[in-house]
């Protein structure tokens, strides 16, 4: 059932507060100071590394993990996708833990990556949406998404809430490795439980959204930047235009558009840049401002600061919610979301069933 809602991916895009206030309701101790969960058996202090190993939009999820487990953490952290990682047969160390990420938790080339880090003696959490999956049986341990079912086959809700379970899987982690004391702890458990609101707040700019997405629509293009956390997010948004528009979009982190990909840089193709006010602001401002310098139409998606600086030069902006860094990855996810989805109305593509998709990938 769509609700009141056109697709059920815009139900999916509005459901996301709920979703996360209920897996934060999971996730923190009931006297709301700290991380709990069933991981919490693993002796982290012991672990070398975490393989975190998903594909898709679950993958982008993992690299926003790999960022703050090694931030928070300061566990070093290995991401790949599961089609590579298998074939690969990486070395894994001893003692070693690797991650499953998938909505579906069926997904061929996720599971065939579960049972080859089984074979090699690591342990297997599955963080997973569907618990009655094959990955959710075959891996040591599961934590589950409590995404509620996802239809659209462009994934929005289910990545949320793997970027949320795995900032709080960091936390917990975190506090084992003695990398963080009670007081941070609480500070992290007290900044992600914002989650919600801010969510609620950027859901509160889809007319914004929904206008910008409508002009991206007229381009045969799309190029997504972003530094640090916001380098997954671009390379989500490509992920998610091109899946569900048929455009040709593509995600860069926004410093190596000198070394190539400034040569796609006109005066048509719009540059979507996903910029909150961060320790990268300013380098993130130089890249971009190499880009206008060559006709380049930037779209900028930034909180009122990082927005203030450059509003003279860029083609449109869209203010979003000013937030601590380490949590705009969630309420980025819902700009790009709404970007693709609106551009999708825009072109009246099949939203929900877009061609050549399956909503999981049970093939290798
Ligand atoms: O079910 P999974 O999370 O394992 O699926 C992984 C990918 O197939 C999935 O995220 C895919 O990329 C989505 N259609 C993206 O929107």
């Amino acid at each position: 059932d769509k609700g009141q809602h056109r697709h059920f991916m815009a139900k999916e895009i509005h459901e996301q507060p709920g979703v996360v206030a209920r897996a934060l309701g999971a996730w923190i101790s009931d006297d709301r100071s700290r991380i709990t969960c069933a991981a919490e058996t693993i002796d982290w202090r012991a672990v070398p590394r975490l393989t975190l190993i998903a594909c898709g939009t679950a993958f982008y999820a993992a690299h926003v993990a790999k960022i703050w487990m090694e931030r928070v953490a300061r566990l070093p952290v290995e991401i790949e996708i599961a089609s590579e990682f298998r074939y690969r047969e990486p070395p894994l160390p001893e003692g070693g833990v690797t991650l499953l990420v998938s909505q579906s938790g069926e997904t061929a080339d996720t599971l065939a990556a579960l049972r080859h880090a089984k074979a090699c003696g690591q342990t297997t959490i599955g963080l997973v949406n569907v618990t009655s999956s094959t990955i959710a049986r075959e891996a040591d341990m599961i934590l589950p998404l409590l995404a509620g079912p996802e239809i659209g086959v462009a994934s929005t809700k289910a990545f949320t809430a793997m970027v949320l379970g795995l900032q709080a899987l960091s936390v917990m982690v975190a506090r084992q490795r003695g990398a963080i004391d009670a007081a941070r702890e609480q500070a992290l458990v007290d900044l992600l439980s914002t989650a919600p609101r801010l969510l609620a707040e950027t859901l509160a700019l889809e007319p914004q959204f929904e206008a910008l997405a409508h002009e991206i629509a007229q381009a045969e293009d799309a190029i997504f930047l972003g530094r640090g956390l916001m380098y997954p997010l671009a390379l989500e948004g490509a992920l998610k235009l091109k899946e569900i528009t048929y455009m040709h979009a593509e995600g860069y982190a926004a410093g190596e558009i000198k070394h190539g990909p400034i040569a796609l840089v006109d005066d048509t193709t719009p540059i979507i840049a996903l910029a909150p006010h961060d320790a990268l602001h300013d380098k993130l401002a130089s890249n971009l401002r190499e880009v206008i310098g060559r006709q380049g139409r930037v779209a900028l998606i930034g909180d009122a600061e990082a927005i203030r600086d450059l509003k003279g030069e860029v083609w449109r902006s869209v203010v979003m919610p000013a937030v601590d860094p380490l949590i705009a990855p969630l309420i980025y996810a819902v700009a790009v979301q709404f970007i693709a989805y609106h551009a999708a109305v825009a072109k009246g593509t099949d939203v929900d069933q877009p061609r050549n998709l399956a909503k999981s990938v049970t093939v290798e």
